[in-house]
């Protein structure tokens, strides 16, 4: 492998927004080596990969929570820096088995705090979730990095966790860090299950869509163009020890989203089947975005209406 200047490790990289990450950051970056690390669950796809043939990317089948892999990756690559997006990401799933939520999300990014510092790593960047803070209700402020976590399923606790964790790190062993907090992200490469990803399925299909209770949640989206562009000025410029809110601003409830999708689809209201909904279901996010705004001059970019047409021509009809 040829000498690079720097060495990062991505976790998660075959995932939705890691493997946007590096089909951009891998060609923008010729002098950087990527080094994907990710055990390939159900979430993981390595065709979401496109980069995997430039000199600068490498990619090793490890899970996180392998802390002996782990070692032996930290000792033979002796990376730079970290940008964990590995995680367990999906609510329902957290609420039939916390468990694996629990082992990946915290104990996996313990592992990869543990050894950060024994290799002196120069950047640690735990990606995290608005849904730390917990729900809103209709006119409650948007969340500011200030306010107090909250965390309401496991999925959301366990992230909480895990940025507790690199929140001790930094303050105890004096690791560089940064956390940065996307609101609900949509865009190519997001797993068939995830809410916009399995609409468009049904509506390729000419079938029913089927929306939790009366579609009453409101979500902030964020364009996946947006998402790893406001990471990735935290990752270059963030202060150290900051958190950052990276939030598309846009919210709207799930029955309104989905009259976009049926728009899109030229289908209206009767193409959707009202099911039970989810348990604990959080109302509302909402995050203020003023500090990454004002202190690394981030603000998304792309519409909704582009980023949900770039969204829909990426899925091929099965
Ligand atoms: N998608 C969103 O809307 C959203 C919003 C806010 C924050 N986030 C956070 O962003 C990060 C990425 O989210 P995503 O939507 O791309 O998730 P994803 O589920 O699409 O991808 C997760 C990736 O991590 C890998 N992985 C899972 N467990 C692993 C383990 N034990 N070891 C190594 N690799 C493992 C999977 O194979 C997959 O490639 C997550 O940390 C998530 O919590 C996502």
């Amino acid at each position: 492998m040829i000498d690079h200047k720097k060495t990062i490790f991505v976790t998660g990289g075959a995932g939705f927004i890691g493997s946007n990450y590096l089909n951009k950051y891998v060609l923008l970056n010729p002098e950087t080596l990527f080094v994907n690390i990710d055990a390939l669950t159900y979430a993981g796809n390595l065709d979401n990969v496109r980069v995997s043939n430039e000199d600068n990317y490498f990619f090793c089948k490890v899970d996180i929570r392998d802390k002996s892999k782990i070692k032996s990756l930290f000792e033979e690559f002796k990376p730079d820096a970290i940008i964990n997006f590995a995680a367990e990401s999906h609510v329902d799933l957290s609420l039939k088995d916390p468990n694996i939520f629990i082992e990946t999300n915290i104990l996996g990014t313990n592992n990869l705090l543990f050894f950060s510092i024994e290799y002196d790593l120069k950047r640690f960047h735990q990606i995290s979730t608005d849904e730390v803070y917990g729900s809103l209700d209709k006119t409650g402020e948007s969340f500011t990095e200030k306010d107090l976590l909250n965390p309401r399923n496991p999925y959301s606790a366990s992230k909480a966790g895990a940025e507790m964790l690199v929140n001790s790190y930094h303050e105890t062993f004096g690791l560089n860090t940064v956390i940065t907090r996307s609101s609900n992200t949509f865009g190519p490469n997001q797993d068939a299950s995830k809410l916009i990803p399995r609409f468009i399925g049904l509506l390729q299909k000419g079938e029913k869509v089927n929306l939790y209770g009366k579609g009453e949640q409101i979500r902030e989206w964020l364009y996946v163009e947006d998402c790893i562009s406001g990471i990735n000025a935290v990752f270059e410029n963030g202060h150290n020890g900051e958190i950052y809110n990276v939030g598309g601003g846009l919210e709207m409830t799930n029955y309104e989203l989905t009259l976009e999708l049926l728009k899109s689809f030229d289908k209206d209201e009767t193409s959707i089947s009202y099911v039970e909904d989810r348990l604990g279901h959080d109302f509302r996010y909402s995050m203020n975005t003023s500090k990454i705004k004002d202190e690394l001059d981030w603000s998304p970019k792309v519409s909704f209406e582009e980023g949900l047409e770039n969204t829909i021509s990426s899925y091929e009809p099965e």
